[in-house]
C-alpha cells in the first residue's frame, strides 16, 4: 500500500482548509497508510543559531555529528524522514500576508535538507526525491485568482517551487476568497472537495 503524509497547519476553530485536508482523509483513507503530521501541535524547530550551525557543518560540510548533536537535530530529522516515506505528500495550509504561515515555512526550511531531499549541482539544485507527489490544499480570505492579488500570491508558487527543488511535483487545489464572498464558501469548499475526488482518484 501507498503512503501519504499530511501536514496540516489548520489552527483556527472552525477552519476551512481543516475541512478540506479532512476530507481528503475520509475519503482515501482505506486506500493509502496515512501519517499525519500536525504542524499547530508539533512544530518544527527553528533554524536559529545552534540549528543552523549543526545543519550547514552536517549537510555542506561533510562532518558526522556526535550523539549530542544528532539529538538536537532529533525532531527535525523525524520530519524529514517522514517526507523520504512518503508516496505522496498532502501540505494544508491557509495563505497568511500574501504567503505561508511561518510555521508552514519552518516546516518547509526543515524538509529542505542539502544532500538528503536536493543536491547542488552544476546545472543548478536537483531534487533527491523521486517518484514522489504533492498536493497543496490552500486557502485565502481574498481572491488571489485575479488582479491586483494575483501577482502577490507568493504562498502557492512558494510551496511548488519548494517541492520542485526536492522533485516533488505539486498540485494545488485552492480555495480563495473565502471572505470575499461570504456567499459562496460553500459552493467553493464543494468545488475543491470534487478536485480531491478527481485527484485522489488518479493517485489510488
Ligand atoms: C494572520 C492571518 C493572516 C492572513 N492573511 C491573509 C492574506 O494575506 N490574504 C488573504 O486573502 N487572507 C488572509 N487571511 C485570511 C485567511 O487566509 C483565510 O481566512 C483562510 O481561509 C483561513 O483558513 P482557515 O479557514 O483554514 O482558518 C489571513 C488570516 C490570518 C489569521
Amino acid at each position: 500500500m501507498t503512503k501519504t503524509l499530511i501536514v496540516s497547519y489548520t489552527p483556527r476553530v472552525g477552519s476551512n482548509t481543516k475541512q478540506l485536508v479532512d476530507y481528503f482523509i475520509d475519503t482515501t483513507k482505506d486506500k493509502t497508510e496515512i501519517t499525519v503530521l500536525d504542524l499547530t501541535k508539533n512544530a518544527p524547530d527553528l533554524l536559529l543559531e545552534e540549528k543552523l550551525n549543526l545543519y550547514v557543518k552536517r549537510n555542506f560540510g561533510g562532518v558526522v555529528l556526535t550523539e549530542e548533536e544528532q539529538q538536537v537535530m532529533f525532531k527535525n530529522d523525524k520530519m524529514v524522514n517522514q517526507v523520504l516515506e512518503a508516496d505522496f505528500i498532502v501540505l494544508a495550509s491557509p495563505i497568511f500576508n500574501m504567503s505561508v504561515p511561518a510555521t508552514v515555512k519552518a516546516w518547509v526550511d526543515v524538509v529542505i535538507q542539502a544532500g538528503i531531499t536536493f543536491t547542488q549541482t552544476e546545472m543548478g539544485p536537483k531534487g533527491l526525491c523521486e517518484n514522489k507527489q504533492a498536493l497543496v490544499l490552500m486557502t485565502s480570505g481574498s481572491d488571489f485568482n485575479i488582479e491586483p492579488l494575483k501577482s502577490v500570491n507568493f504562498a502557492t508558487p512558494l510551496v511548488n517551487a519548494c517541492f520542485g527543488l526536492m522533485g516533488i511535483p505539486a498540485t494545488n487545489i485552492t480555495a480563495f476568497g473565502l471572505q470575499q464572498y461570504p456567499d459562496k464558501i460553500e459552493e467553493m469548499l464543494a468545488s475543491s472537495k470534487k478536485e480531491i475526488d478527481f485527484l485522489s482518484k488518479k493517485w489510488f
